[in-house]
């Protein structure tokens, strides 16, 4: 007998697996256009709560509003084994795809308007999309699918600790943005935590932010002058920390924090509609690591000395930069370390058609604005991976007024699908008419459609011969 109940209780608690279902707080918007079963073994599957985010909410807003678009996203823990999806999409299709394609998981048409797929890791953000619903030239995906895995939470702080602001699983208003007084240390926002606003330190302390929960900037206006900056704004200070938690809607950027020191892990940042809804700014020995980002606007704001960015996703809207390095007047950094970021989409042309005249602030590394002070160098931005049609790669080209320098780059193993064809999105490279230089700039192992890079011709990349020097294209 007691032999029997062992073996009944090594069976319901498998040793080996744990699949942590995140509670959900009444009252929130439920996804209507997909629902997600997960299991691991032979366990019962559960049903995570899809989350979704409407365009129809920022109508009128900004120029880059669509309506009728949304994004469902969902988000689970788990260890061991892998985790089976069951997908039920509103209409039926007969191919699905996962992205980052990097992660290599096949997603299989199981019954009609059914994916199943595994998840093996628990650090993905993956995209998953249908046939119906590719997205081209004409339109972006109408209804987009996200599906965050993270691991189990390490650091879940005592509710009664003074010290804690903590946000259990319901949902809050906290009627704009938060100020964070010497008297916090930590804000915690639980899984199913659902919170509307944001928060801003305005003492030096260093706060951590984390959590599973959710902030929302949903039902501010764009720009709404509540918010410095950003939904998370930790200017003031230093050695702040943003963990887990997810952003929606920003009514501006998601994270700024100009401060030393700053970390970001594990976030992810869903639904930009509107333009400004750049993803980090962040200072010097800034790092990001771990992180989603779907943004309408800049992504990463190469700003600041020692950044390290490393294994993000990135769905890059109609606006911005992946790497912006320009807008303010100086750009005076050093020592930048960009490594294995998974570009899903860049969507600068889309509904624009295959003839896309874009902005100057859309390139995958980019040096925008009115930028007249320039001494960087040493910067490594190793392992990107472009997915789908790429328009531009490079628009760097200095302000005429600047001076200066931006040497020693070295973009190692760039892997791009495609690039646009059409000459108005040409990738330009230059210096400037003042004395202003490109120096030594080393890329290597940069292929489209796999055929690696050895003439800048054959990645539509013009390169001024006056104001540059030693920028190499090399395979190996
Ligand atoms: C958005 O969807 C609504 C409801 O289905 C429809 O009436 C409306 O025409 C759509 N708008 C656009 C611009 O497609
Ligand atoms: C997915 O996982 C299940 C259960 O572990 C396994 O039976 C199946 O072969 C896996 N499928 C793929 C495509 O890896
Ligand atoms: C600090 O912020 C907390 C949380 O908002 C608030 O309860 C407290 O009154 C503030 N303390 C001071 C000294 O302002
Ligand atoms: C470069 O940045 C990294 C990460 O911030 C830091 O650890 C290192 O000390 C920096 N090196 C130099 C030479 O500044
Ligand atoms: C960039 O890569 C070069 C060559 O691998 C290396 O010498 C340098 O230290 C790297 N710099 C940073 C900031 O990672
Ligand atoms: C440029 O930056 C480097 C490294 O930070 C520094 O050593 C050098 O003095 C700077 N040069 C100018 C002209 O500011
Ligand atoms: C360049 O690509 C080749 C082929 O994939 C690879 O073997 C090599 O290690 C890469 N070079 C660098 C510096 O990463």
């Amino acid at each position: 007998m007691k032999k029997l109940i062992l073996l009944l209780t090594s069976i319901v608690n498998c040793v080996n697996c744990e699949l942590i279902i995140y509670p959900t707080s009444p009252g929130v918007d439920q996804s209507d256009k997909f629902k997600i079963n997960l299991h691991q073994e032979d366990f019962p599957a559960q049903n995570s709560f899809i989350y979704i985010s409407r365009s129809n909410n920022r109508i009128g807003q900004s120029t880059s509003v669509k309506p009728n678009r949304t994004v469902s996203w969902t988000s689970f823990a788990f260890t061991g084994t892998p985790v089976v999806a069951t997908v039920l999409a509103a209409q039926d299709f007969k191919q699905c795809i996962i992205r980052p394609k990097r992660y290599g998981i096949a997603c299989r048409k199981t019954e009609s308007n059914t994916a199943t797929f595994n998840i093996t890791e628990n650090t993905v953000m993956l995209s998953v999309e249908f046939d119906y619903d590719y997205g081209s030239f004409k339109s972006d995906i109408v209804d987009k699918l996200l599906i965050f895995a993270d691991a189990p939470e390490d650091d879940v702080p005592d509710p009664t600790d003074p010290g804690v602001l903590f946000y259990g699983s319901e949902a809050y208003n906290l009627k704009g943005q938060l100020q964070l007084n010497d008297s916090i240390r930590q804000v915690y926002l639980a899984p199913g935590a659902f919170v509307e606003g944001g928060f801003r330190t305005i003492s030096q302390k260093p706060i951590k932010i984390s959590g599973r929960g959710i902030l929302s900037g949903a039902n501010y206006p764009h720009k709404d002058p509540k918010f410095l900056w950003s939904i998370i704004n930790v200017d003031n200070g230093m050695n702040h920390i943003v963990e887990g938690v997810t952003m929606v809607d920003p009514p501006q950027f998601y994270f700024r924090g100009l401060g030393d020191n700053n970390v970001l892990r594990n976030v992810k940042t869903v639904a930009p509609w509107t333009y400004n809804t750049d993803g980090v700014g962040i200072g010097s020995g800034g790092l990001v690591e771990d992180s989603f980002f779907q943004t309408n606007d800049d992504t990463f704001k190469v700003y600041n000395d020692g950044l390290v960015v490393r294994r993000c996703v990135v769905w890059q809207g109609q606006n911005g930069a992946v790497f912006q390095f320009g807008w303010w007047v100086d750009r005076l950094l050093n020592n930048v370390s960009i490594d294995t970021i998974d570009v899903i989409h860049t969507d600068w042309c889309t509904f624009k058609g295959e003839v896309c005249h874009s902005s100057g602030n859309d390139a995958v590394m980019d040096l925008a604005g009115k930028t007249t002070l320039l001494n960087t160098s040493n910067i490594n931005i190793t392992n990107v991976r472009l997915e789908g049609i790429c328009p531009r790669i490079f628009n760097f080209v200095m302000d005429d007024k600047a001076t200066g320098i931006v040497k020693d780059v070295y973009l190692n193993n760039w892997v791009l699908d495609a690039l646009t064809a059409h000459t108005d999105m040409d990738s330009e490279l230059g210096g400037s008419r003042q004395g202003g230089r490109l120096s030594s700039w080393l890329i290597n192992n940069m292929t489209i459609a796999e055929k690696c890079i050895t003439r800048p011709s054959q990645a539509n990349v013009k390169i001024d011969p006056k104001t540059t020097n030693n920028i190499k294209f090399s395979c190996g």
